[in-house]
This record gives C-alpha cells, sequence and structure tokens, in this order.
C-alpha cells in the first residue's frame, strides 16, 4: 500500500509516516500541494494521502476532483487545532488524524484506505468447499466472477485468489464500480493524457497501468456504466488500453477479478449488462453463500470478531456465552458476514462482566419467515394506523425522516456505505448525493468505512 505524505518528515507527522511504514506501507513524499498532485498523477497506486492541515486541503481536493485522481485524503495535525480539522472535513478531507500519531489508529486508516480484510475465517463445510474452489482457480490466469450477497465476502476471497495466484508479488489493485462517479471511473480505470479534458493538465496512470503483472478487483461491476462496458470488453479482450486522449495504445499483463452482488446473468438476459462482457468475466464463476446457508461459520466468525475488536479498542477479550451463541445461530443475517461483524463490534463495546451475553446483542426483531409466520396482507397494509413507529413519524417532514433513516442506517453498518444503500433499497450514487448534501448543510455525517470513502 503506498501513501503519499504532504509536509515535512521531521516532526509528528514523520512519526505517523515511520508507523505506517512499519506497518507495511510504502512511502512517498511531497513538500506541497503541486509536487503532491504530480506524483500522484504518475502512480495510481497511492491509496491513501496524508495531508498536514496549514497546506491547502480545499484546493488539493477541487484539483484531485477537476483531474479525476480518487484517493483518500486525511488531514492531519495538532489535536488542539479542531477548528481547522472540522474545516478540512468541510473542504473534502475525508477524515482527521490528530497528531502525535497513535498506531493503532494509523493502522485502521491504512486498513480502511486499502478496504483491508481481516484474516479468512472458514469452518463451515459449505464454505470449505468454495475455499477449495477459489485455490484451485487462483493459479489459472482466467478471469474469475466472484457473486454473492452483500457483506458474503466477496472482497475477501478476491485478494485471497490473488496471494495464491501466481501473480502474489505483484500488485493487487481493486476499483469499486458502484462508489466511484461514471466520469472518474473511466480516467480512473485507463488513466489520460494531458489534455484529454479540461481537467487533465498532465498524464495520469489509470488503474488498470497501476495493476500490470498483479490482479485488478472490478468490485461491483454490475453498476458500471454501459459505455464503459463496452471499453472494458476491449481492454479485456485485445489486452490493450488506451489512456484517455491517447494514441498509443498500452499493453496489459493483468489478471482481472469482478464482484457482483447481483445476479449478472439475469442483468445480461434483461439486457442490463452486456452479454459477451459478462462471458468474459464469468470464464470461472465463484458464488459465495449467505451466511445463513453455512452456520457453522457464525459462531467461529463471531468469536474472531470478539478477539479482533477487543484488541482493536484495547479492551479484554471476553468469550460468547452459550446463549449469546444459541441467539446468534437462531438469526438470518441477512447482512451477512459484514453484519454479524458490525454486531460484534458493538458488542465487544458494550460487554461488562466475564462474557458477551446474548442480552447485550442488538439484533434486529429474531427471523421470522414467510413461511413460518404468514402475516395476512390485511394485517400489514393498515400499518399506517397501527404500527407505533409510523405513528411517531406523523407530523415529521418527509425529508427530516428520510435523513435520520439514513443516519441511523450509516450508523448501523459503521459508515460501510454499500451495504448501507442496500439495506435503503437506493443506489450508492443516490446515497451519496443525499450524504453530500448533509455535509453541505453542516450536519454530521459518519465516516465511511473501508473502501467506500468517495463520498
Ligand atoms: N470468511 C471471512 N472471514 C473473516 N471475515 C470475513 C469473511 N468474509 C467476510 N468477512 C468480513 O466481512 C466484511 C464484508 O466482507 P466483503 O467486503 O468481502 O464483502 P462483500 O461481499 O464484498 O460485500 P459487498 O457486496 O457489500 O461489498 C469485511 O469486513 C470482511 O473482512
Ligand atoms: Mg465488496
Amino acid at each position: 500500500m503506498r501513501v503519499l505524505i504532504i509536509g515535512s518528515l521531521a516532526g509528528e507527522l514523520g512519526k505517523a509516516a515511520k508507523i505506517a511504514v512499519a506497518r507495511g506501507a510504502r512511502l512517498e513524499q511531497a513538500d506541497d500541494i503541486r509536487t503532491a498532485l504530480v506524483i500522484l498523477r504518475g502512480n495510481a497506486g497511492v491509496q491513501l494521502v496524508l495531508c498536514e492541515l496549514h497546506h491547502d486541503i480545499a484546493a488539493l481536493v477541487r484539483s484531485l476532483a477537476h483531474e479525476r485522481i480518487v484517493v483518500s485524503v486525511v488531514a492531519c495535525g495538532l489535536e488542539r487545532d479542531s477548528e481547522q480539522a472540522l474545516q478540512a472535513v468541510r473542504d473534502g478531507a475525508q477524515d482527521f488524524l490528530p497528531l502525535p500519531p497513535d498506531p493503532e489508529l494509523i493502522a485502521a486508516m491504512l486498513a480502511a484506505a486499502a478496504g483491508e480484510s481481516h484474516a479468512m475465517i472458514a469452518r463451515d463445510p459449505v464454505m470449505l468447499a468454495t475455499l477449495r474452489r477459489a485455490e484451485q482457480v487462483a493459479r489459472a490466469q482466467a478471469s474469475v466472477l466472484i457473486s454473492g450477497e452483500s457483506g458474503t465476502g466477496k472482497e475477501v476471497i478476491a485478494r485471497h485468489i490473488h496471494r495464491r495466484s501466481m501473480r502474489s508479488t505483484g500488485p493487487f489493485i481493486a476499483v469499486n464500480c458502484a462508489a466511484i462517479p461514471d466520469h472518474l471511473l473511466e480516467s480512473e480505470l485507463f488513466g489520460h493524457e494531458k489534455g484529454a479534458f479540461s481537467g487533465a493538465v498532465a498524464r495520469r496512470i489509470g488503474k488498470f497501468e497501476a495493476a500490470q503483472q498483479g490482479t485488478l478487483l472490478l468490485d461491483e461491476i454490475s453498476e458500471m456504466d454501459v459505455r464503459l462496458q463496452a471499453k472494458l470488453l476491449r481492454a479485456i479482450q485485445e489486452r490493450e488500453i488506451d489512456r484517455l486522449g491517447g494514441s498509443v495504445p498500452v499493453k496489459l499483463d493483468v489478471r482481472i477479478l469482478a464482484t457482483t452482488n447481483r445476479d449478472l446473468a439475469a442483468e445480461a438476459a434483461a439486457g442490463r449488462f452486456r452479454s459477451d462482457l459478462y462471458f468474459r468475466l464469468n470464464v470461472i464463476g465463484l458464488t459465495l453463500p449467505p451466511l445463513r446457508d453455512r452456520r457453522e461459520d457464525i459462531v467461529p466468525l463471531a468469536e474472531h470478531y470478539a478477539r479482533h475488536y477487543a484488541d482493536v479498542n484495547g479492551l479484554p477479550y471476553r468469550q460468547l456465552s452459550d446463549d449469546a451463541g444459541a441467539r446468534l445461530l437462531r438469526h438470518d443475517w441477512p447482512g451477512n458476514v459484514r453484519e454479524l461483524e458490525n454486531l460484534m463490534h458493538r458488542a465487544v463495546l458494550l460487554a461488562e462482566g466475564a462474557t458477551i451475553s446474548a442480552a447485550i446483542l442488538e439484533m434486529p426483531s429474531e427471523p421470522t419467515t414467510p413461511a413460518q409466520a404468514p402475516v395476512p396482507v390485511a394485517e400489514t397494509a393498515p400499518a399506517i394506523g397501527g404500527d407505533h413507529a409510523v405513528c411517531s413519524l406523523v407530523g415529521r417532514r418527509m425529508e427530516d425522516v428520510e435523513q435520520a433513516l439514513i443516519i441511523e442506517t450509516l450508523n448501523h453498518t459503521l459508515g460501510n456505505r454499500t451495504h448501507a444503500a442496500t439495506m435503503l433499497g437506493i443506489s450508492i450514487r443516490a446515497l451519496r448525493n443525499k450524504l453530500r448534501d448533509y455535509v453541505e448543510q453542516g450536519l454530521p455525517v459518519p465516516p465511511p468505512q473501508a473502501g467506500h470513502w468517495a463520498a
């Protein structure tokens, strides 16, 4: 993972840089924004920018947007500069890192920017079989399409495939096609030449080139715009790309992995996704089972997160009590592993006493599948009059209720925007636009999480 530091390495920021290096980051350094932009244009591998507060962060963010460079910018400064920190976030920084640096915080930021996942847990025979298949196909060069519901671990398995492939010493580059607006995604993937569009002040290398000799993960590929799908198909077929505004094609040596949480075959059949591209991507198909179909993974995963979040938060490790385990096993996990992870994170923070008890697990209502508990239509329909949640909403403005729902859902997903959008039944783009409005109105918005920073 490459990190670009904007500022002097002599002081507190230098300590932060040392911690990042100790955690495996590779450093680039620039004394000012102008130099930083030169580095960013030539190096699509930079995933995180740490920028001292006194630099013009607004100008940096503007230039990045103008030149269609997508990277996480974190402002760094002394804790007492909270006014400036707030301003930096208003100016478009994704986060604030207080100095002197806290090693754990830096580790968390690196992990978030890299979309890094923790160890891969698999105990259930269904999941073990999936893992075996992933390891088998890892050795091949063919594209792999990884399907599965949101939160099942598609990105985790994609990284696993890369690690077990012959390209493991090469880069692993992930692009979230849903989180990056269409007009930015093209240059993000293919790069551009100087003058390709009004903001293109210099050549920029795209993610395809950054992934040379390695693996490119096209995350949430179903969200890709049809026009871009055509360009992607050409890149895969010809094994070369043209930078935007470029005249000389660039040869590619990149393995493509893609993920989708929609049924891409059905999307293709319905004409919403190019069939020829679907076939190119789906040379090998891998489907991750939802968590409810691999129940033997539930408790091991929960224990893994109990340990992990105790570590991260400097809290004592507490085992799951038997009744807590039983409760987890009764739930249906519509949000899959991510839902379990978020629930355990909260439980670790709330736990008191010797174990994590069932009482503190903040579960949504116990599963009531339609087969077990049919709800007559007549009873569901008058919810407008009968449901207390709806009653308490009467008298409130639609806009306020919507806003509360969005923020609460984001809190529930611990800032994960993809998952929040799925739960809300809206597109990631729609969610991003709403959040941008809230930020402009000065409303507090939960900070984004791993790989979902492009608000
Ligand atoms: N087998 C696993 N072992 C440990 N952690 C896992 C496993 N599978 C998923 N996770 C964790 O669950 C979370 C969701 O995983 P991931 O991001 O890979 O899911 P996804 O299928 O890509 O979801 P989405 O469609 O919402 O992007 C991550 O924090 C990941 O670390
Ligand atoms: Mg994902």
